[in-house]
């Protein structure tokens, strides 16, 4: 998720531009630039830095720019880690055409190579280079960007927003959105363009949102917009923003933990399209020939991560001891670190981290590598310290994670330890391929039942209406579902401050029903699986000792709904999977519980996103 920003108008650019990019930074932030046309100089002014956007705004002081046409962009990789060179705007080969983009060219690499045929030289990794340098063949044809623009995009797979202009042309930008967010802001003498009205509030209420294969022409004076759908220049209606800046940060949301739980389909859905491979194959893009022949070699796997990180390697150590049959050790880093290891080159050690700074984690990776062990990183932060210093890395892609109650990271975690252990299955033939084609469609229909929960959730709140003053809550599970019982406790102690305790459910009898009376509530998590029964006469112990009931089941358990106090229910799915989908109704109450208790559920306290001291 990149933040960007378009003017052209009677105002000098650059101070709209920056002004605009201090509003998008939520939206990624390690690296930002500007492009405009200098209207003293001449030609196209160019100005991008890695870091933070005061990083560039001390660069732009030993500047001084008129200009009435550019654009803005703050980065979040996702292609190419973050420097200058990898940094928004980029420039065609020709220094004519300034893109920014906000997405993913899915089919870069195969254009790239094309265009290197054509003796097309690049400066970065990114795929956003690779669009800009296709639009710019086609212009150096017919000197109309628009043209340009229209064939281009057609050849470009992906979900993406461009926002660009010609220094032949400085007055005027064009805005293409296909899946990615772009809304145009209509000012007097001026106009506009975004990823989203927080950008636009400081100068109009008055906004257009772009829909999928729009292409507008954007003047100071006039909006076109052509329909790559209907092949036909259309009339957008305009509507006035009524939100102030920090809820069109949340877009709306009270909080970003909850616009976070809401892109969870949204995150899974990219993955999934990224992952799985028109021909049915699993691919990691970022695993290059020589680590997969030495992953082909791995006798052990350890799992290594903190906090929530290490609830998803808990799911991830069942599935890579389910599918690809090869031991799995999990442990949280800190423990790891100081354990002096058995570790030799047959082990793979996988450490997940959504910062890629956490110190416990580095360490351990370091610890690893000192060890001979093949380490891989599962990242989210593109360029990160853990992602660059692990012998291979695989991106989870869930976007920046501003809520430090970590939701779609883990969500994106989980799915991408479950696509690798199902790749190393079928890398060792553990798996039938008709098998693992039959698992791949159920988890292509997961972005689809976790909407499905999102929008079900609500019923929900009734249930923490009950208990938000109660101090002490118990989590049980079994199988792939006791990791979730672990991270369920964890999203309600660390934004609601109660203590909550997740647990094995066969370890009820080993002490915790000391605790069950009918002031304890229970969650019990208790989707269908190899357990279920299992889990029933744990809740009937529950239920003797009037423990109140609070169960994640599966639709049509009316033998489950029957024993709950409350009961939510998601769709049926195969058990390695449903940790995706019961982990939902948890956030939602820690959630919500947290909010009814007046917790300050962004900046929790004591907290901070990214752990990086010991
Ligand atoms: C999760 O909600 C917590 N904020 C915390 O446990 C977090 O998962 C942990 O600090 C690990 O962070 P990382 O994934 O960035 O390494």
């Amino acid at each position: 998720m990149c933040g960007i920003i378009g003017y052209v108008g009677y105002q000098n650019t650059v101070p709209v531009l920056i002004k605009g990019l201090e509003r998008l930074e939520y939206r990624g932030y390690d690296s930002a630039g500007i492009a405009c046309v200098d209207q003293k100089k001449g030609g196209l002014c160019l100005i991008k830095e890695k870091g933070k956007l005061g990083v560039l705004k001390e660069k732009l002081g030993d500047f001084t720019i008129e200009a009435h046409i550019g654009i803005g962009h703050t980065r979040w990789a996702t292609h190419g880690e973050p420097s200058r060179a990898n940094a928004h705007p980029h420039v065609d080969a020709t220094g004519k055409i300034a893109l920014v983009h906000n997405g993913i060219i899915e089919n870069y690499a195969a254009i790239k190579s094309a265009l290197q045929k054509k003796k097309v030289r690049f400066l970065s990794q990114t795929d956003t280079e690779v669009g800009v340098n296709l639009i710019g063949s086609y212009y150096r044809k017919s000197h109309k960007l628009f043209d340009a623009v229209k064939r281009a995009v057609v050849e470009l797979h992906g979900f993406f927003a461009f926002v660009l202009f010609s220094k032949d042309d400085p007055d005027t930008l064009i805005a293409y959105k296909r899946s990615n967010p772009l809304v145009i802001g209509l000012g007097r003498g001026e106009n506009f363009v975004a990823s989203d009205v927080t950008a636009l509030l400081p100068y109009t209420r008055q906004v257009i949102y772009l829909e999928d294969e729009d292409l507008a022409v954007i003047t100071a004076k006039e909006i076109s917009i052509y329909s790559l759908k209907t092949r036909s220049w259309i009339k957008r209606q305009a509507t006035t923003v009524h939100w102030d800046v920090a809820q069109a940060q949340k877009q709306g949301f009270p909080h970003f933990m909850l616009k976070e739980m809401y892109e969870q389909p949204e995150v899974l859905k990219s993955i999934l399209s990224k992952r799985i491979q028109k021909n049915g194959e699993i691919f990691f893009d970022t695993l290059d020939r020589k680590f997969l022949k030495r992953l082909r070699k791995i006798k052990r796997v350890s799992m290594i991560s903190c906090g929530t990180a290490y609830h998803a390697g808990l799911v991830g150590s069942i599935a890579v001891e389910q599918y690809p049959r090869l031991p799995c050790n999990t442990q949280v880093s800190s423990e790891f670190r100081y354990g002096n290891p058995i570790l030799d080159s047959k082990d793979l050690v996988v450490l997940i981290t959504q910062s890629g700074e956490t110190a416990d984690t580095l360490a351990a990776l370091r610890e690893a590598k000192a060890k001979g062990a093949a380490t891989l990183a599962v990242v989210n932060v593109v360029g990160s310290t853990i992602a660059r210093e692990a012998d291979a890395v695989i991106y989870t892609y869930a976007g920046p994670e501003i809520g430090v109650a970590s939701t779609k990271a883990y969500m994106a975690q989980l799915a991408t330890l479950l696509l690798l252990a199902f790749y190393m299955a079928r890398g060792r033939k553990t798996i039938q391929a008709v098998e693992l084609r039959a698992l791949l469609r159920e988890f292509k229909k997961m972005p689809e039942h976790c909407a499905k929960v999102l929008k079900e959730i609500k019923r929900f709140e009734r249930c923490a209406q009950k208990h938000y003053t109660r101090r002490n809550f118990l989590y049980l599970g079994r199988g792939c579902n006791y990791p979730t019982a672990l991270e369920g406790a964890l999203k309600l102690k660390e934004i609601s401050y109660a203590h909550a305790h997740g647990y094995a459910a066969g370890e009820m009898k080993h002490g915790p029903i000391a605790l069950i009376d009918h002031e304890q509530p229970v969650i019990c998590i208790a989707p269908d699986s190899l357990t279920y029964d299992k889990m029933i006469s744990n809740i009937q112990e529950i239920r003797a000792r009037d423990g109140i009931v609070i169960a994640i089941g599966t639709e049509g358990r009316k033998d489950l709904e029957k024993m709950s106090d409350d009961f939510f229910a998601i769709p049926k799915v195969p058990e390695i999977l449903s940790p995706l989908l019961t982990v939902i109704p948890l956030q939602f109450l820690a959630y919500k519980i947290a909010v009814l208790n007046g917790r300050d559920v962004d900046q929790p306290r004591n907290l901070a996103k990214s752990v990086t001291v010991e």
